[in-house]
């Protein structure tokens, strides 16, 4: 497989920040043995050493450390090709409990295989009915300017580059850039797009001051300091930039719009007692909620994220929107609402039953013994299919301009 790949460089601890995390540019279609003389890069960056340092030791030739040196005083963005080889995949994934597990963050943990790209790329279509496609002012923020600077969107955790896709289609004059911690997954890759290994928690200051779009879509589960964050964004912006935000988290709702109460029932001696238990997709859910924060990630970043941008100095015009949305197609009734409810209703469905099948390396590794995970499991599946549960995930979305 052939992609665009930026690989980032060690953090220089005394430099100045935005020269420290320059990516390094490889602008040739690599054999496999010097895919494993690089791999060493292929990874997050080591906080204590300088990048010349890193190249020292993992680079023997002298004409190789020359080149890559000079790379390394290129600013990201820039563009740049690599092959993704047999022996970098092996480095930069890992077994557990049957799925691939990126190497290069120890907090997000959900898996980077197959399955899980099948289930973004739907999730990104279900997401289209839940929330609409763009937010109104990104039609303006984008529009072609002959006269002015190129436009430009970055999309943070970009997955498959889904959203990306889009944008690149939509918008064949904005150039589109995705960070992920996995190489894309797109089949076909635009030529305005380009894609970005890297941990954002390792900062953003090589991206400051060129984006007139940031988008970020469910990545609390990796993001340690999500406020910190986003302030990054609103430095990346240019002046009437537009900033976009959407999480979850990590509870599911019940009829009345109320997290489902997940305190450790009394043991379930009799049917009445068992009715009143959560649900287990509720029960599972919860699970992944420790696991995430255990390792780190911002699971209650959904719930901030208004309060964090109104507050931030940097943006205006906040919009702020609420949205519950089925998880399977319990709703009734012929309305156009209904219909659309029911439609959600079944790609969250799909969605859901494999997001926490995703999750059991989250949840095993968590410490959740695999015989409840698995019998929850089996029963959430049931409660799913059966459509009968009233239940509810939460999206909370924010999107605002930066001043001038
Ligand atoms: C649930 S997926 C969402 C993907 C995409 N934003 C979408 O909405 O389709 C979360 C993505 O964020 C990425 N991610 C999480 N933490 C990250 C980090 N610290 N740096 C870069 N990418 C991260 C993951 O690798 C994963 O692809």
């Amino acid at each position: 497989m052939s992609c665009h790949v930026l690989l980032a460089a060690g953090d220089d601890g005394e430099s100045d920040a935005a020269t420290a995390r320059s990516p390094v540019r490889l602008d040739h279609d690599s054999s496999d043995s010097e895919a494993q003389r690089f791999s060493p890069l292929f990874s997050p960056r080591a906080t204590s050493s300088t990048f010349s340092e890193e190249i020292d030791s993992s680079v023997g030739d002298e004409s190789d450390r020359d080149e890559l040196a000079s790379l390394s005083s290129l600013n990201s963005p820039a563009p740049s090709v690599y092959s993704l080889t047999e022996s970098l995949i092996q480095a930069s994934f890992r077994k557990e409990f049957g799925r691939d597990v990126q190497n290069h963050s120890e907090v997000y943990h959900l898996p980077a295989d197959v399955p899980e790209f099948e289930r973004l790329n739907k999730q990104h279509m279900m997401l289209t009915w839940v929330v609409g496609k763009y937010p109104a002012p990104l039609m303006d923020v984008l529009e072609d300017e002959p006269q002015g600077p190129q436009k430009a969107v970055l999309d943070l955790g970009c997955g498959t580059g889904a959203w990306l896709g889009d944008i690149a289609a939509d918008f064949p004059h904005v150039d589109a850039v995705g960070v992920d911690l996995v190489p894309p997954q797109l089949t076909y890759v635009p030529p305005n797009v380009r894609m970005e290994v890297d941990d954002i928690n390792l900062g953003l200051e090589h991206f400051y001051g060129q984006f007139d779009v940031v988008n970020a879509r469910l990545i609390s589960a990796g993001i340690k300091d999500y406020a910190g964050l986003i302030d990054q964004m609103s430095r990346i912006l240019r002046p009437h930039g537009l900033v976009i935000l959407s999480e979850c988290d990590f509870r599911v709702y019940n009829e009345d719009m109320e997290p489902f109460s997940l305190t450790a029932p009394p043991a379930a001696t009799t049917s009445a007692a068992a009715a009143s238990e959560p649900p287990a997709v509720a029960r599972y859910i919860g699970h992944m909620r420790k696991c995430i924060r255990a390792r780190g990630g911002h699971v209650d970043a959904a719930s901030l994220l208004h309060r964090w941008v109104s507050q931030h100095r940097s943006f205006t015009d906040v919009v702020y929107r609420d949205i519950y949305f089925p998880l399977s197609p319990f709703a009734r009734g012929d309305s156009h609402e209904m219909r659309r409810q029911r439609k959600i209703g079944f790609l969250a469905r799909d969605d859901s039953l494999a997001f926490m099948e995703s999750a059991r390396p989250l949840v095993l590794k968590g410490g959740v013994p695999e015989e409840e995970a698995d019998n929850l499991l089996v029963a959430a599946r049931s409660e799913l299919m059966e459509g009968r549960l009233p239940c509810y995930m939460r999206m909370q979305c924010v999107y605002a301009r930066k001043r001038t």
